[in-house]
């Protein structure tokens, strides 16, 4: 998987669009429906917060929204916390460098996005989807989007050929070519339910869909 460390942290934020088609959208949307279901107060884990995006989105939408951002990337982690102080967001933020599985903070919603496609579907997926939700209150919304399992087979070269068109260069495509096919662990939606149903969730409901990109929405039982 990619590591998230050094040069690869500092573009992330102007490489990551050109790889996601719809990344905005994805976090506009998954905001739009946070700010539906929870109350002022509420405190969400950010799990792969990476540079902030994530919580940077959510926090214009509520100001008495708390935030808990965990992530294994120090360096992304220390990249957030520069960003969200410049939107004076710092003393909303509980930030979590490494594992999710030490943590134990009962939130009342979590999001995770563009992560578990990185874990092999080997125990690493269900590991961390157990660890959220030890730490989610009974019916807290988990919202999850991932690189899926292609539906037609000329998803992915769509894919690429979208990702030129977001500026994407052709090193760019030949490095993200190789990533699809080696570096990402993509789930077919049966898998999916299962793996959630084996963590205690809800089924879930598709949400995005942008190429190879999917949202979902379900909730801990
Ligand atoms: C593609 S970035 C997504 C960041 C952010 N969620 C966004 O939408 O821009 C993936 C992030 O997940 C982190 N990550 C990878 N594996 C992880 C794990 N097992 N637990 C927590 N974070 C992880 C990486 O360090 C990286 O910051």
């Amino acid at each position: 998987m990619p590591h998230f460390q050094g040069d690869e942290a500092k573009r992330y934020d102007s490489n990551i669009i050109k790889l996601v088609p719809g990344y905005e959208l994805l976090h506009q949307l998954t905001a739009a429906q946070l700010v539906t279901l929870l109350p002022d107060e509420s405190t969400i884990l950010v799990i792969g917060a990476g540079t902030g995006k994530d919580i940077i989105e959510l926090a214009q939408h509520n100001d008495s929204w708390h935030f808990v951002a965990q992530d294994i990337s120090c360096d992304m982690l220390n990249i957030a916390k520069l960003q969200l102080a410049h939107h004076g967001l710092a003393s909303r933020v509980t930030f979590h460098y490494g594992a999710l599985s030490v943590l134990d903070t009962p939130v009342d919603a979590a999001i995770c996005l563009l992560v578990m496609h990185f874990l092999p579907d080997t125990g690493e997926k269900h590991a961390l989807l157990k660890s959220i939700h030890r730490n989610l209150q009974p019916k807290a919304p988990l919202f999850l989007a991932d690189l899926v399992s292609p539906e037609t087979q000329f998803e992915r070269e769509s894919q690429l050929l979208m990702c030129r068109s977001l500026g994407l260069t052709e090193v760019g495509e030949q490095r993200m070519r190789h990533n699809l096919n080696h570096e990402f662990y993509p789930l077919e939606r049966m898998r999916l339910a299962e793996l959630l149903d084996q963590a205690a969730f809800s089924s879930a409901n598709c949400y995005f869909k942008a190429l190879g990109f999917s949202g979902f929405a379900c909730r801990a039982l």
